[in-house]
């Protein structure tokens, strides 16, 4: 049986390619897509949402749109690094099927209480806003999923600011009530995403597919490896929310610890910093764990081989 997943993103480079991997492998199933504000406004990213389903060949899944700001702050995009469009490069087709009517929060309810208990893996590659406010809404969710996997945070540093992560800090109140949950919950952070770079050997790997798809990635690294080394001095850009689908599928892609983990909310220069306390033993009933080391050659055969199995 693979493992349902609900992607909850921002589309967004690297969601796309995160979206093309829950696609292609048989070992995870994608039960619903949820969009969120982060990379480009809501409609934008819900937009290339479907545009990457179109793409894909991505039938069957109910897709639905979810907040359009943060819980508390104002709304902050990343157009440097994802474009006008939160998804420059590639042309964009239109959607091949209308939205889910739902709200993102109600459909993410609504999938888990439908499924058997701990079957339903969450996987956020965004701004934490939707799942903060579907577990204030009906929390017994948070018994019911099998667990939370989440790209966002990281414990050595930030990439947003000096401490924090973008996905965290745009909206750190809503990563607080997620870390703080009682789901269990790996942060896979900026300490393994910065090691899961496009190199010109990867991409060329994923160039000799020769596919629509793999032209469609293709297109997406050209513009990403773009801004990475414009706006953040990166020689290859780092592909940072496959890399949580790819642990949800092998385990064996990331090393990780158990270890407390907090969302720093009244910091003045650390807002949205990610505190992991690595010291050893953690306390009995720790439910977070942190993702420390990747195997990146086989996150990338992981994704190379589910675009090719995509066709
Ligand atoms: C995260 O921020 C977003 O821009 C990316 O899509 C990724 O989820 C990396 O910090
Ligand atoms: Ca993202």
């Amino acid at each position: 049986m693979p493992t349902q997943i609900i992607l909850d993103c921002d589309p967004g480079h690297d969601d796309a390619v995160a979206m093309l991997l829950a696609h292609g492998n048989p070992l995870v199933e994608l039960v619903a897509v949820t969009t969120v504000f982060g990379n480009q406004t809501v409609e934008k990213t819900t937009r290339n949402a479907l545009a990457v389903a179109a793409v894909a060949g991505i039938t069957g899944v109910p897709f639905a749109r979810g907040a359009h700001r943060p819980l508390v702050r104002t709304i902050e995009t990343a157009e440097s690094i994802h474009g006008e469009s939160g998804l420059d490069g590639p042309h964009l087709p239109e959607p091949a099927f209308a939205l889910d009517p739902r709200h993102a929060v109600d459909l993410i309810i609504d999938t888990i209480l439908a499924a058997p208990p701990r079957t339903i893996t969450l996987v956020p590659t965004a701004a934490l806003t939707n799942i903060a406010l579907a577990v204030r809404k009906e929390p017994r969710i948070a018994g019911l999923v099998k667990e939370v996997v989440l790209m966002g945070g990281g414990y050595a540093g930030g990439n947003w600011s000096a401490t924090s992560e973008f996905n965290i800090v745009i909206d750190p109140e809503a990563a607080h009530i997620v870390f703080n949950e009682s789901w269990p919950l790996t942060m896979v952070g900026l300490d393994v995403t910065h090691h899961a770079l496009a190199t010109p050997e990867v991409v060329a790997g994923i160039a000799a597919i020769g596919t629509p798809v793999a032209r469609f990635v293709g297109e997406l690294m050209d513009f990403f490896a773009r801004s990475y080394r414009d706006a953040q001095g990166f020689e290859h850009p780092p592909v940072h929310d496959p890399v949580a689908v790819a642990y949800v599928i092998d385990p064996s892609v990331l090393t990780v610890r158990t270890a407390p983990l907090d969302v720093e909310l009244t910091g003045t220069i650390t807002l949205g910093m990610t505190v992991a306390d690595l010291r050893q033993p953690a306390p009995e009933g720790t439910t977070t764990r942190v993702a420390t080391r990747i195997d990146a050659p086989k996150f990338w055969s992981l994704v190379t081989e589910a675009i090719r199995a995509i066709g």
